[in-house]
């Protein structure tokens, strides 16, 4: 799978965008704030619906425009033709024009993995980052997962509200209740199911950047112990009291481990690092043995933070990608990453919100 066409419309520095691209490497080149990594957000936005700059659509509609337009011609077993529109007042999200009804049908047309230097919350930022890194994964994985998180969601807000009215009957709290234990449960099974699959993956890849595995774990720690059910009984005046519900899998937790000690508590920044390139790296495999085709891998000046050894340890994966018909988007302000790359690297030149082709020498 590959993006063939990129189009832009009002987004972030673009006023206007048109590209098209083959499989393979492709390398953004260009100064400080010139929209390189504006490039890699849209793509990103076309996989996800969300930036990976953690801001909500209104941040990138292009300063003083209603909104931005990001349209995509995707090649592969499911080639589409995606466009997105979004406004203060209208969203449109349509695939070859028949608007989208529902996010699950939706998700997994475009799947890419970011490496950027906001992944590094994934170890320092709150379990927040870490279940959301689980729920991507498994939302473009698990058909039903998705369906599952949206109607959790929802539920829990349901119940959180209601435990903060100033009156409710019993009958509605355990409606909710009671979904919030079906859907819960779903959601944490998933979790569980998760881990073995991802662990080996990030293993392997923690031991390609630094050498040596370092006794690499990870461990699915949910909030509940055992029986949702009866341990959110247990806490049912506590949940009068502090008005909210205090147990679920939204209150779960990924502990990743070296020699057994947590990561973000003793890691080194180096450390931190490189575990971080591993789940993402193991988020790549992941979806690859899962749809037999590569992501769109898009990496953000990450190569020109990384010392030797951990960028060679990304090369397999690069390559990898390469071979199987995949595609790569890289931004780059200094040219001390391809050589390594070598051969076959489309160079483009980015400059006050415009891309154009480099021939390559
Ligand atoms: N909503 C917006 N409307 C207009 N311009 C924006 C918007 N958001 C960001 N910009 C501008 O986009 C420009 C390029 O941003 P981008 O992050 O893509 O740069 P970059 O080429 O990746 O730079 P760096 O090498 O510093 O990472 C910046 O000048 C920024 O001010
Ligand atoms: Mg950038």
């Amino acid at each position: 799978m590959h993006l063939a066409q990129l189009r832009l419309r009002d987004f972030r520095n673009y006023q206007r965008l048109d590209l098209r691209f083959g499989s393979g490497f492709h390398l953004l080149l260009g100064n400080n704030a010139q929209g390189k990594t504006n490039v890699l957000e849209s793509v990103y936005l076309l996989a996800t619906l969300r930036s990976f700059r953690g801001v909500g659509p209104a941040q990138m509609i292009r300063h003083g425009s209603p909104g931005f337009f990001v349209g995509a011609e995707v090649v592969g077993h499911h080639g589409c033709l995606i466009r997105y529109y979004w406004s203060m007042k209208e969203r449109r999200l349509s695939v070859d024009q028949e608007p989208v009804r529902r996010l699950s049908d939706y998700l997994g047309l475009v799947r890419a993995v970011v490496f950027c230097t906001e992944d590094l919350q994934l170890i320092k930022g709150s379990p927040r980052f870490r279940r959301r890194f689980m729920d991507l994964l498994l939302a473009q994985t698990e058909p039903a997962y998705l369906h599952a998180l949206q109607q959790y969601v929802k539920v829990l807000r349901s119940r959180n509200a209601l435990l903060k009215a100033p009156r409710w009957d019993q009958a509605t709290l355990e409606a909710y209740t009671h979904s919030l234990l079906n859907y819960g449960n779903q959601i944490m099974e998933a979790r569980y199911r998760l881990v073995p699959k991802l662990l080996p993956l990030a293993q392997q890849a923690y031991r390609r950047i630094s050498g040596d595995d370092e006794g690499l774990e990870c461990a699915y720690a949910p909030a509940v112990r055992e029986d949702f059910q009866q341990e959110l009984a247990r806490l049912a005046s506590r949940e009068r009291q502090f008005k909210t519900t205090l147990l679920g899998p939204h209150r779960d937790e990924l502990q990743w481990s070296l020699k057994g000690r947590s990561v973000s508590e003793f890691g080194s920044e180096g450390q931190k690092r490189s575990v971080v390139i591993a789940m993402k790296m193991a988020q790549a495999e992941l979806l690859t043995q899962h749809a037999g085709t590569p992501p769109i891998l898009l990496i953000d000046d990450v190569m020109g933070e990384l010392d030797q050894k951990r960028r060679s340890g990304l090369l397999p994966l690069l390559d990898r990608s390469h071979h199987a018909g995949g595609q790569v988007f890289m931004t780059c302000t200094e040219e001390n990453w391809p050589r390594e790359l070598g051969r076959r690297l489309n160079r483009w030149i980015v400059r006050e919100g415009t891309v154009n082709p480099s021939s390559p020498h």
